[in-house]
């Protein structure tokens, strides 16, 4: 008789975006005539930038062209890519990587989501409250934790409050672990982290011998020129970190789909008998077994990204929402909200009124003024009170967002 896999009942909701829309696609057929804004899941409004489109309409005739076709390419990644992102997004701040430590995907939900398999399941990972919810449901679904316990959180895994107190920057676990999942700049809060508290968590890691897998998908949005970019910048972090980048928010590609994740060589896991084992090999032996490589319009395309015409139209974009998120402080700063967030990050983080929950705000928003957001707690218990409101849409529509809080 087949059998389950148990884990996956342990699951104690739906993945949230599909469930907030959800939600939303009740309400609009309960009042089709509400014109709702949807500033609840991050994804872009803007349309490929034209360096891309150019690249990707080239790519096409290659792959229509009998000599020009391309196959199966390299899983890692075709060196194109893999060069163009280690000179521009590493080299250029002073990080020396590999071409072979770079592996290039088709998003960096799948490879947060899936670098835990290389990893023991006896290890203990520790998150951050709030939390993107793919850390965590991805290591339900493999069995590392035990049960729901009732608030959206699991038996077996420390989580690390993040609240205004701190900054959203968490304190070391209270217990031992193994597995660390930072995201910086941070989805949902908005916060970034200093070189310094950077710093303090490669030493901890260091010192603990455990692994940090650091979220960087928006760097791209960090506009302080003292946050670091890249977790190698810190000095020790090739011996703990690995880092996962995407071109879905820096370039538009939620539809198009690449991304990347680095490995270096100097990252290691101990096996049973205390040996060192680099986990580069074994990522590359999953990625090998398991994918066939980013389709190669999607790297050329990604590759585009960083000619100087891409760079340039790429920036323009990231500087409309980062105007959107400047909106968006402004006006609920005005009306009396406790704002977080917007500065670094395309992700604006509020504080409900009067301690409203943040599923009964969502309700309020969504029935009074057709806006969507996202309740914090669907992150975790320390989203509780809070609302994540994404910057990536049309300024017109983000203006009149504001003015429909404004009535609220
Ligand atoms: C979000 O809204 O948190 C993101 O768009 C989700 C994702 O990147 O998968």
């Amino acid at each position: 008789m087949i059998r389950v896999n148990e884990h996956y009942l342990k699951l104690q909701a739906g993945y949230l975006f599909p469930e907030i829309s959800r939600r939303v696609s009740a309400f609009a057929a309960q009042c089709s005539k509400a014109n709702i804004i949807r500033m609840g899941i991050g994804d872009v409004t803007e349309p490929l930038v034209p360096a891309v489109v150019e690249a990707m309409h080239k790519a096409v005739d290659e792959m229509g062209g009998r000599a020009s076709l391309k196959g199966y390419g390299p899983e890692q990644g075709y060196d194109f890519l893999r060069q163009a992102i280690l000179d521009n997004d590493y080299k250029s701040r002073g990080v020396e990587l590999a071409i072979d430590e770079i592996f290039v995907s088709d998003g960096s939900k799948c490879d947060t989501g899936n670098i835990q398999e290389i990893f023991g399941l006896e290890n203990t990972i520790a998150v951050t409250d709030p939390v993107y919810p793919v850390y965590v449901d991805t290591n339900v679904m493999a069995g590392r934790t035990g049960a729901g316990t009732g608030n959206g959180q699991y038996a077996g895994i420390v989580y690390m409050p993040c609240t205004p107190a701190n900054q959203f920057v968490p304190q070391f676990p209270s217990k031992p672990v193994d597995i660390i999942y930072l995201c910086y700049p941070n989805n949902p809060t908005g916060a970034v982290a200093t070189r310094q508290q950077l710093s303090r968590w490669v030493d901890y890691a260091r010192q603990t011998k455990a692994v940090i897998l650091f979220d960087a998908a928006y760097e791209t949005y960090i506009s302080d020129p003292g946050i670091p970019h890249s977790i190698y910048e810190i000095p020790g972090a090739r011996q703990v970190a690995i880092e996962f980048r995407s071109f879905s928010k820096t370039a538009g590609f939620t539809g198009l789909r690449c991304a990347f994740t680095v490995v270096p060589k100097d990252v290691v896991a101990y096996a049973a008998d205390g040996k060192a084992v680099p986990v580069n090999p074994l990522w590359n032996r999953r990625h090998c077994t398991k994918f066939n490589g980013a389709s190669f319009v999607s790297q050329a395309a990604a590759a585009a990204v960083y000619s100087p015409a891409g760079k340039q139209q790429s920036r323009q974009i990231i500087e409309l929402y980062m105007q959107n998120a400047a909106t968006i402080r402004r006006s609920l700063t005005q009306l009396g909200y406790e704002v977080y967030g917007g500065v670094n990050a395309p992700y604006v983080w509020i504080r409900t009124k009067n301690g409203m929950g943040s599923s009964e705000f969502f309700d309020v928003l969504l029935r009074k003024i057709h806006v969507v957001a996202t309740p914090g707690a669907g992150f975790g218990p320390s989203g509780e009170g809070f609302m994540r409101l994404s910057a990536f849409n049309r300024p017109d529509k983000v203006k009149e967002a504001m003015e429909r809080f404004a009535s609220l």
